[in-house]
């Protein structure tokens, strides 16, 4: 007796909580409580359900089915598919159909707004060959108001036929669910030049673009392992994969027809998940400047800069432009810093503010401030700003500025030192009077 008591408890536990298998303990349908039985007379066929939330879930309450989407269940429950990562955030009008003499399923897919009952999506067709993709995009926005200023997507330009990462679990995605979309084109970084067209990397198709700036055409592509558009190949230096920050460098142009990019030529691709394998296009990583000759339409190699071939994790390495090492340096944390990453690294000139303040002072007119550059006095001037109140500042860029002299310049005596203060420039402000 004891024992049926509690396997009765133990079931109605399960009854009120959403299914669950054993092997398959990532997904979570909810059940069907059925109080009619199906009779003899019902029809033939499966049950084709999509549950969502009727209310939307707060800080404090969560409503609906945990996992919410299309399900086709048998008459006595039991499970027969579930789409859970085929069709995203909501769907709903869950059917089966025969479209082109295949069996496909249909859903409504999309936004819903539970308290209002209204959302806005699209019907998706899904069969058996049914694979999803990245859409890589990029936007620039006004940082001030969040206003889209551009966007570009990569299937409006860009066929999935470019890419170089196989579309096979591991490397780029296997395109099976939404949360292992294929990753075809992948962009990394994004670049704009004074004509106001951009530059973008696409890692997994191993090519650079230009991107028009006002239609969003592609201008040229520098395609990084010469699978298209290039004419004759170029030297195998100036061929690059995976690489990553893409950028314009037109100062380095000798002449209108050609345009300059640098670019970190990562040359690797590895497996996401451990069971794909890794891909090399050159021994080493290496940072690369690259000419393309527009008229011609050829790429040359005009720089390279090699890394330091020590095994370290998060490496910084500085060139001069010889390519001669100024700087290297990488995190070493032991044990617990293994296999550790920095993407990238930049070195940045430091800004030191200046600040001046003179206690009563009602008539200097500018505040002039000059760098002491030798122990004698001698002094390079840094830049001067109109005395608006009490405590003014400039920001100064550059190195070396340790000690800064500042002067008054009183209206009307334009250029007579009547007043000097020294301002150190470690952040505290301090007033000495000379
Ligand atoms: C998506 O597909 C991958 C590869 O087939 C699989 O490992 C993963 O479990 C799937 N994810 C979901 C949420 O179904
Ligand atoms: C670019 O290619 C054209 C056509 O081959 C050639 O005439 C021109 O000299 C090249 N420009 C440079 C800077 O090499
Ligand atoms: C360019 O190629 C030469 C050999 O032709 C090689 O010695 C050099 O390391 C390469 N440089 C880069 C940056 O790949």
């Amino acid at each position: 007796m004891k024992r049926i008591s509690f396997i009765a408890a133990l079931l109605t536990l399960f009854a009120t909580a959403d299914w669950q298998f054993v092997p398959r303990s990532d997904i979570a349908p909810p059940r069907l409580h059925i109080t009619i039985l199906a009779s003899k007379n019902v029809e033939s066929g499966y049950l084709f359900m999509a549950p969502f939330a009727g209310y939307p879930d707060t800080a404090f309450e969560q409503h609906g089915p945990r996992q919410a989407g299309p399900y086709i269940f048998r008459d006595d429950r039991e499970l027969i598919w579930l789409d859970y990562s085929y069709y995203s955030i909501c769907a709903t009008n869950f059917q089966a159909a025969r479209w082109k003499g295949r069996d496909v399923l249909f859903s409504f897919e999309g936004d819903h707004k539970p308290n209002y009952g209204y959302g806005h999506g699209h019907t998706t067709i899904c069969d058996e060959d049914q694979q999803w993709i990245v859409n890589a995009i990029f936007q620039e926005l006004d940082i001030e108001t969040g206003k889209l200023l551009f966007e570009w997507e990569s299937l409006g330009w860009v066929w999935p036929d470019e890419a170089v990462t196989p579309l096979n679990p591991g490397q780029a995605g296997s395109g099976h669910n939404s949360s292992d979309a294929w990753d075809y084109f992948h962009i990394n970084s994004v670049d704009k030049n004074v004509e106001g067209d951009y530059l973008i990397s696409a890692r997994d198709a191993c090519s650079v673009h230009k991107i028009s700036g006002t239609d969003g055409s592609i201008i040229w592509r520098l395609d990084g392992m010469q699978k298209l558009l290039l004419h004759t190949p170029p030297p195998p230096n100036a061929s690059f994969c995976f690489q990553h920050h893409a950028r314009f460098q037109p100062h380095l142009s000798p002449s209108s027809d050609v345009e300059v990019v640098s670019l970190y030529d990562n040359a690797a691709h590895g497996t996401e998940n451990g069971r794909g394998s890794e891909i090399h296009t050159a021994p080493t990583s290496s940072g690369k400047i690259l000419a393309l000759n527009t008229t011609s339409w050829t790429a040359s190699f005009i720089q390279g800069f090699n890394p330091r071939l020590a095994q370290t994790y998060g490496p910084l390495t500085e060139y001069d432009s010889l390519g001669n090492v100024l700087f290297h340096t990488y995190f070493d944390s032991g044990f617990l810093g293994l296999g550790v990453q920095n993407y990238p690294g930049f070195r940045r000139e430091g800004e030191t503010m200046v600040y001046v303040s003179c206690n009563g002072d009602t008539e200097t007119r500018v505040w002039r401030f000059y760098a002491v550059t030798g122990w004698v006095g001698a002094r390079r001037f840094l830049g001067e700003v109109e005395r608006k109140g009490f405590e003014m500042r400039l920001e100064v860029t550059g190195k070396g500025v340790r000690n800064v002299v500042a002067e008054a310049v009183l209206p009307g005596k334009s250029g007579k030192k009547d007043d000097r203060l020294v301002v150190q420039n470690d952040g505290q402000k301090q007033l000495i009077e000379l």
